[in-house]
């Protein structure tokens, strides 16, 4: 988690954001809809939605989220995200800056052209 090791020996079948949540008082990954369709959850690097996945599917990997980014709001996407005054109620915020920073670990000079 974000570069440490947790222990975990409750529900397999919990999903991975109550953990988050509840257990590890990490709140800056947000319920949204609960059903893997909004994106406030997401985390890591290819922006798994913690909502729909279970502790089970999260045993041994690196899970990454918006707390793991940057303690201070300086990564850089978070930066851009400040400069362009992206926020509007910020609720699903989080989510979106991981899925950004996803996409820009997958392709670092994105661009709007299909296929490349
Ligand atoms: S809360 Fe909506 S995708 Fe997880």
């Amino acid at each position: 988690m974000n570069g440490s090791a947790k222990q975990f020996d409750g529900d397999p079948d919990m999903p991975l954001l109550w953990y988050l949540r509840d257990t590890l008082d990490m709140t800056g990954t947000k319920f949204g809809c609960g059903m893997g369709h909004c994106g406030s959850c997401h985390v890591d690097s290819k922006a798994t939605r913690a909502c729909v996945t279970p502790m089970k599917g999260a045993e041994g990997k690196n899970i990454l989220t918006i707390e793991g980014l940057s303690t201070n709001g300086d990564y850089s996407v978070q930066q851009v995200w400040k400069t362009c005054n992206v926020a509007q109620c910020g609720y699903c915020q989080p989510g979106q800056i991981v899925q950004a920073a996803a996409l820009l670990k997958e392709k670092p000079k994105p661009s709007d052209s299909r296929g490349s």
